[in-house]
């Protein structure tokens, strides 16, 4: 069977998806839906009777869909998973799910109440060879955690505002405290120092913070920092090491290794040139079985991700640790 897909958002992470799918069997996009039209109806030109649309509720109304991708930005989160939710069409949202958690809170109990499949583009998750790195970890002591993501600012205009895009720990470091909470464990506290340092006086309208550093304890009692900026010139590193009495595991956004002496600190990473596609492809299987279990990041998991990234916000805004 031939599962129809619709997309809702068409801009820049949506190509990404929509290109995986190309590549994919059994699988035909038969709408998208863009608040920009155009945008819609260029992404349809390459599926054979594709349709696009400027209306959520004309698209699902108009076409039966097995499944959806949910790629809007942060604020424009909702019409679209409760509509999805009211029909129980299973769908696959990016992240961040939102800029607050009371939104995420109402729709993850939506979702538990259908049962319905839900996928969440933590696609560093996908990475071939973390689950190694995963059993590794699980095997030994885990002492502490440092990530980062240090990089320019991503020219997408709603970015730069902070209650648009939630700002850069709640939409772009989100990838990096999964990723976290995925190798090491539940985070029970932060606490956050935040500062504006250029970017307001270089792009107009940026309000976002430039640069932060959240330190976080975990459940099982290690403890890790997660530093960020964005007022580079360029993209410098994306990454999480976490550090045994064993040794170190290294992440970056393709791949990982495990460094427990020194000719594996001067070994290559093995790389997992484009992770979004295992993601689709395991929304996908689990659409068409029914069953979830290929999928690494539910919206209920996603949702506690997002939690620790909002609180980070709280805590830099307070001054004061947080609690989750
Ligand atoms: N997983 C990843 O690594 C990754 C990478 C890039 C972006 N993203 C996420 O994807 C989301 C979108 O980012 P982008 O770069 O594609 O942004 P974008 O601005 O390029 O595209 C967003 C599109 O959504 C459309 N849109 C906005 N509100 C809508 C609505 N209510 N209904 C239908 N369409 C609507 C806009 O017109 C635009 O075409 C963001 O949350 C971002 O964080 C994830």
């Amino acid at each position: 069977m031939t599962l129809k897909v619709g997309f809702i958002g068409t801009g820049g992470v949506a190509k990404g998806h929509i290109t995986n799918l190309a590549a994919i069997e059994g699988v035909t996009i038969s709408a998208f839906c863009d608040l920009q039209l155009e945008r819609a109806a260029t992404a349809a030109k390459d599926w054979k009777d594709a349709k696009a649309y400027s209306s959520i509720t004309e698209m699902l109304d108009d076409r039966k869909l097995d499944a959806a991708f949910v790629c809007v930005p942060p604020m424009a989160h909702g019409e679209a998973e409760r509509a999805l939710i009211e029909r129980s069409i299973p769908f696959l949202v990016e992240k961040p799910l939102g800029v607050n958690n009371e939104l995420p809170r109402q729709l993850a109990e939506q979702i538990a109440g259908k049962g319905l499949i839900t996928s969440v583009g933590y696609q560093w998750r996908y990475i071939q060879s973390l689950d190694e790195a995963k059993s590794f970890l699980e095997s030994g002591c885990i002492g502490m955690a440092l990530g980062y993501w240090l990089g320019s600012m991503p020219k997408v205009p709603w970015w730069r505002v902070q209650h648009l895009s939630g700002g850069q720990f709640v939409e772009q470091t989100t990838h990096i405290t999964d990723l976290l909470r995925y190798l090491c464990g539940e985070v029970v506290e932060v606490y956050a120092a935040y500062g504006h340092r250029i970017l307001h006086e270089l792009e107009e309208g940026a309000n976002v913070a430039d640069v932060g550093t959240v330190t976080m304890k975990l459940a099982n009692g290690s403890v890790a920092t997660i530093s960020n900026s964005c007022m580079l010139p360029a993209g410098h590193k994306t990454g999480l090491n976490v550090y045994t009495g064993q040794g170190v595991v290294e992440v970056q956004s393709n791949g990982s290794r495990i460094v427990r002496n020194k000719e594996e600190a001067a070994a290559p990473f093995a790389l997992t040139p484009n992770p979004r596609v295992f993601e689709d492809i395991a929304f996908l299987d689990a659409v068409r079985t029914g069953d979830p279990s290929p999928i690494k990041s539910s919206y209920a998991d996603s949702l506690k991700t997002h939690e620790v990234t909002v609180a980070a916000n709280l805590s830099a805004a307070t001054g004061k640790p947080v609690k989750l």
